[in-house]
C-alpha cells in the first residue's frame, strides 16, 4: 500500500503521520507532499526519514491512497489529478463536502456508503464530526426538529500560522497574524470567512454537513462559531429539540454505548469534557447532559473532541482502513 499524505508539514499532516503509526496501518511506502517550500526537507516516519515531494511527481508516483490536508484549492487541483492517476483520495478540505457526486463520511455513521467507484471521499469539517458522532445515535432513537451549536475553537484548528500568533502572543513577541485580531484573552465570533447571509463559512458547514452524513433534511442545525485561545480540542455546546421525549438515563445510556463517544458527566465530582483531556485522544467526549426547562423535548449537551485527531486525521484514517477492510481500494 503506497499511501501521499498531502500536506504533510502541515498541523494535520503532522498528526496524520503519528496516527498512521500508531494504527501500524499497512503502508509498504510513504509518500509526504507539501508545497514547493518543503520540497526536499526530511520528515520522520517510524524511525526513518522521507525527503517531501511535490505534487507532480507524487501523482506520478500512483500511490494507491492520498489522504489530504493542504487547504481547498490544492484538492480542487489536484486530487482530481490523483482520481486520474488510480489512486483514491480522502480530502481534509471542505472543496468537495457538498459536492453532490462525493459522499462524505464519518465512519462510525455511514462508511457504508462507500463503493470502489469512490475515487475523492470527503472529509466532514472538524467541528461537524465531533457533533454527529454524538446526534446520530440520538437522532435515531428519539428524531431530531432543531440543534442549536455554539462553537469553542481552538487555534490549531486554523493551522500552523495561528498557534504561531497565539504562542506569539503570548511570549509578548509581534510576529505575522492569521486572525485580524489578537487571540489570547480573546474571543472571536468569527470562525473561516463571512458569507452573503452574515454567516461564517464554519457555521454554514455545521448547517449542512449532518444533513448530507445523516441523509436526512428533516431536521436543521443554527451555528455560531467561535474561536478561542485553546490550543487544540474544540468546544461545543449544543441544544436539541427532538420529536420524541426521551429520558435522562437514557441518553446517557446510548451515548455511553455508541463506539467513539465516551460520556464524562458527573457535577458531584466536577466531570465534563475539557479540551485538555481530549487532547491526543480519538473519542469524543460529551457531559453536562440535561434537559433544557423552557421547551418540551429539549436537550443540552457539551461535546469535546481532539480537532486534529478525529476531527482531522484519525477520521481520515479510518476510512481509509474501511476501504482496505472492504476490498474498495
Ligand atoms: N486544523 C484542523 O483542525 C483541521 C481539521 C479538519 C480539516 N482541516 C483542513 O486540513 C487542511 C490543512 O489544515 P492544517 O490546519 O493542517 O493547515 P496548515 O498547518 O497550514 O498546513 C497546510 C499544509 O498544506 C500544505 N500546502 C499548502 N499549500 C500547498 C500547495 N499549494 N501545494 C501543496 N501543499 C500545500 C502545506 O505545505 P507547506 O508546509 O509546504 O506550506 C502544509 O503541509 C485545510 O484544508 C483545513 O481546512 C484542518
Amino acid at each position: 500500500m503506497k499511501v501521499a499524505v498531502v500536506g504533510a508539514t502541515g498541523m494535520v499532516g503532522e498528526v496524520m503521520l503519528k496516527v498512521l503509526a500508531e494504527r501500524n496501518f499497512p503502508l509498504t511506502e510513504l509518500i509526504p507532499v507539501a508545497s514547493e517550500r518543503s520540497v526536499g526537507k526530511t520528515i520522520s516516519y517510524k524511525g526513518q526519514d522521507y525527503k517531501v515531494v511535490g505534487l507532480a511527481d507524487a501523482v506520478a508516483m500512483k500511490p494507491d491512497v492520498a489522504l489530504f490536508s493542504a487547504g481547498g484549492d490544492t484538492s480542487l487541483e489536484w486530487a482530481p489529478k490523483f482520481a486520474e492517476a488510480g489512486t483514491t483520495v480522502v480530502d481534509n478540505s471542505s472543496a468537495w463536502r457538498m459536492d453532490a457526486t462525493k459522499k462524505l463520511i464519518v465512519p462510525e455513521i455511514n462508511a457504508n456508503e462507500l463503493t470502489k467507484d469512490d475515487k475523492i471521499i470527503a472529509n466532514p469539517n472538524c467541528s461537524t464530526i465531533q457533533l454527529v458522532m454524538a446526534l446520530a445515535p440520538l437522532h435515531k432513537r428519539y428524531t431530531m426538529k432543531r440543534v442549536v451549536v455554539s462553537t469553542y475553537q481552538s487555534v490549531s484548528g486554523t493551522g500552523v500560522k495561528a498557534v504561531k500568533q497565539l504562542e506569539n502572543e503570548i511570549a509578548g513577541i509581534e510576529g505575522e497574524m492569521a486572525y485580524p485580531y489578537p487571540i489570547g484573552r480573546n474571543a472571536l465570533p468569527h470562525c473561516d470567512v463571512f458569507l452573503d447571509n452574515g454567516y461564517t463559512k464554519e457555521e454554514m458547514k455545521l448547517a449542512k454537513e449532518p444533513q448530507k452524513i445523516l441523509n436526512d433534511t428533516s431536521f436543521s442545525v443554527s451555528a455560531t462559531a467561535v474561536r478561542i485561545p485553546t490550543a487544540g480540542g474544540h468546544s461545543e455546546s449544543v441544544n436539541v429539540e427532538f420529536e420524541n421525549d426521551f429520558d435522562l438515563a437514557d441518553v446517557r445510556k446510548l451515548l455511553s454505548e455508541t463506539p467513539g463517544v465516551v460520556v464524562q458527566d458527573n457535577t458531584d465530582t466536577n466531570t465534563y469534557p475539557m479540551p485538555i483531556y481530549a487532547h491526543d485522544k480519538d473519542d469524543v467526549f460529551v457531559g453536562r447532559i440535561r434537559r433544557d426547562e423552557t421547551q418540551k423535548n429539549t436537550l443540552n449537551m457539551w461535546i469535546v473532541a481532539d480537532n486534529l485527531r478525529k476531527g482531522a486525521a484519525t477520521n481520515t484514517i479510518q476510512i481509509a482502513e474501511y476501504l482496505i477492510a472492504n476490498k474498495l481500494i
